[in-house]
């Protein structure tokens, strides 16, 4: 039984749901750069398919010196915003635990490289990998109470365990920009969540290290355990069941973990005997990008909904999707959301295709070198060693100060 300091009051139904709030667009990038994880297992002596059948993994983006979480959240943000009616954006939310600042948000470069209004406001939220649905779920709640306005979410993340850790092939890098409007053209998102908060130590990383510290196994134990409290806060509220969802979207630190997450779900809530085909066909399409990026923190669980929009082979269209969140330390949240009619012509999955197939694998040596980069700390003038970027890259330090350009 959940711990909860007062009961819900309300039951929210549809039609509470005044007015449509959710995604409007979606944009994603990752680093031009991958490592194979067949190269990594042969490095560490592993049987790759450890890695791909154990784990879920195939392929790590691994970024070059001159990309950060400013320069994946960008190019996400520019194509998120292609033809989106950007005066509208009065808010820009940065999610990461991949900061390069301890006071100056994020969210103010990518504000200035993509010429935003000057009548904005801007943050950067963090809570492990969940930040980005508390952004999200924000942005919901701003446009219920001014619904002409847009609320830019970015969710941008390097994850690092370490050169030959436990958690080195679950690491990836990239971004994913969601404008939020009440023109859902996407998904529109429902009224009710559930939430799980717990302290605990699963994965952290204190501000004087580059590389999260991770208890793995645990971390996967609380996971689960987040995800029955959400759930079951989550399902307290709705009154909505688990045949009531078409497909499911998981946080994703690897794709091994959705079919855990997704397999505990369907036990709890009595459909531990529910055929394997029908469990796997319900998060199988959310899995095929994450599976060859790797954990994009911040990212991930939205780049699973990304996948599956853009891989479904069915017309999603009216259908209801579940998602959890979950964030390390922790916090898990269970939500929901309906996939809008004509969706699909809003989705840029030929980019996508053609930007995930044209990436450059690295040799091992190659890995090490970009992982083992650290940038100057003495305050002096360097540029950056320029390297494939998208529009935007990390291009000097002067004075302790950040430096990006535009490349084309
Ligand atoms: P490990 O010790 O390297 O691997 O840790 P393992 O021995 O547990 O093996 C993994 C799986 O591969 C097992 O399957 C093995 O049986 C299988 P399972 O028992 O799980 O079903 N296996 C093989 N399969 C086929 N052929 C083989 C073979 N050998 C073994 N030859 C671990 C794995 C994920 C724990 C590690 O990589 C790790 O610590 N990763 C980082 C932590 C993590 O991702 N945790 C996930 C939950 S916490 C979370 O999601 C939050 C997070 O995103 C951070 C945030 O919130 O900011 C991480």
């Amino acid at each position: 039984m959940l711990k909860t300091k007062q009961k819900d009051k309300y039951i929210h139904t549809e039609k509470e749901n005044y007015m449509q709030v959710g995604i409007e667009s979606i944009g994603f990038y990752t680093s031009r750069y991958f490592i194979d994880l067949k190269t990594l297992a042969k490095e560490r002596g592993e049987d790759y398919n450890k890695y791909y059948t154990g784990i879920g993994q195939e392929k790590m983006a691994v970024p070059p010196p001159d990309e950060d979480i400013v320069t994946m959240a960008a190019n996400a943000a520019h194509e998120a915003l292609q033809n989106a009616e950007v005066n509208a954006i009065d808010m820009v939310m940065f999610a990461t635990e991949s900061g390069i600042d301890q006071s100056k948000a994020a969210g103010i470069y990518v504000h200035s490289l993509l010429e935003l209004p000057q009548t904005c406001r801007v943050v950067e939220l963090k809570q492990a990998c969940y930040s980005a649905t508390a952004a999200l779920q924000m942005a919901y709640g701003h446009i219920h109470l001014h619904p002409e306005s847009k609320v830019l979410v970015l969710a941008s993340d390097i994850a690092r365990y370490g050169l030959g850790a436990a958690g080195e092939p679950t690491q990836g890098a990239g971004a994913i920009a969601l404008l939020v409007s009440a023109s859902p053209k996407l998904l529109a998102l429902d009224a009710h969540a559930g939430f799980y908060t717990d302290d605990v130590m699963d994965f952290w990383r204190p501000n004087y290290r580059d590389e999260a510290l991770v208890d793995g196994k645990y971390s996967v134990r609380i996971y689960l355990k987040a995800l029955a409290g959400a759930w079951e806060h989550y399902q307290g509220k709705s009154g909505l069941k688990f045949e009531d969802f078409q497909h499911f979207c998981y946080h994703l630190p690897f794709t091994r973990m959705a079919e855990k997450a997704h397999k505990q779900l369907a036990k709890i809530t009595g459909h531990r005997d529910m055929d394997e085909n029908v469990l796997a066909e319900h998060i199988r399409d959310s899995l095929i990008y994450n599976r060859i990026t790797g954990n994009l923190y911040a990212a991930s669980l939205y780049l699973g909904l990304l996948s599956l929009l853009e891989n479904s082979e069915k017309d999603l269209s009216g259908q209801r999707l579940g998602l959890f969140s979950y964030g390390s330390g922790c916090v898990g949240e269970f939500f929901s959301g309906v996939v809008q009619n004509g969706y699909r012509s809003y989705l840029m999955k030929d980019e996508h295709l053609k930007v995930l197939n044209s990436r450059i694998e690295l040799s091992y040596p190659e890995y090490a070198k970009f992982y083992s980069y650290t940038i100057p700390t003495d305050g002096g003038t360097y540029l950056l060693p320029k390297n494939e970027t998208g529009l935007f890259r990390f291009a000097a330090l002067e004075n302790h100060k950040r430096i990006y350009e535009r490349v084309q």
